[in-house]
């Protein structure tokens, strides 16, 4: 999975996405320092421990590096920034049942955002899975030669023992 660069000075503002699911009953949002544990209880459940790991950095940063999506009380999405490296966007997640109604757009529109906020010009997608996806949402262009990246082998389940 090759990382992807994205323009961020060139990126439409994310309001109309969040706007739109908030009519849906969908809210985009930070997630609370305190909301730490479920976040990384939903993003373990739903999708994997690695993605969880890499996304409690985000809870070391004020304001938190991170959007969730959230349907009523239910977690249904997240998405990190500045966790895996800086300038990093990912990971991100939107639970299968929510998906294609531009929730994953949402989150990564206001990701994106935050990492413009904190100055960058530009922002890395790690290691992207769907490339479709990131090149149709905000135009990210395939990095050369970016396999595997900085994305090394975790160690495995007996490193503990
Ligand atoms: C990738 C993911 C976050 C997208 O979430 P989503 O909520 O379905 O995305 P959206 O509904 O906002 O999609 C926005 C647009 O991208 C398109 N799109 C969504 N997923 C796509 C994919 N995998 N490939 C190509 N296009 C895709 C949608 O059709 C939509 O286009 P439209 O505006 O013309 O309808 C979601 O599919 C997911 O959680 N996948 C599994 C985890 C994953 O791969 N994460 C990325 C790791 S880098």
């Amino acid at each position: 999975m090759p990382d992807m660069l994205v323009r961020l000075y060139a990126m439409p503002a994310a309001c109309e996405a969040v706007q739109r699911l908030k009519q849906d009953g969908i809210t985009i949002r930070r997630p609370q320092p305190y909301e730490c544990s479920v976040v990384r209880r939903f993003i373990e459940k739903n999708f994997s421990e690695t993605w969880a790991d890499e996304t409690m950095t985000a809870f070391s940063h004020q304001p938190v590096t991170a959007y969730i999506a959230v349907d009523g009380q239910r977690i249904v999405g997240f998405a990190a920034y500045e966790c895996t490296r800086k300038d990093y966007f990912g990971p991100t997640g939107v639970l299968p049942e929510y998906r294609k109604r531009g929730i994953g757009l949402a989150l990564l529109q206001m990701s994106l955002q935050g990492l413009a906020d904190l100055g960058y010009a530009y922002a890395v997608i790690g290691g992207a899975g769907p490339v479709d996806f990131y090149a149709k949402a905000v135009g990210a262009e395939v990095i050369e030669n970016s396999v595997p990246g900085i994305y090394t082998a975790p160690l495995p389940e007996e490193a503990q023992e």
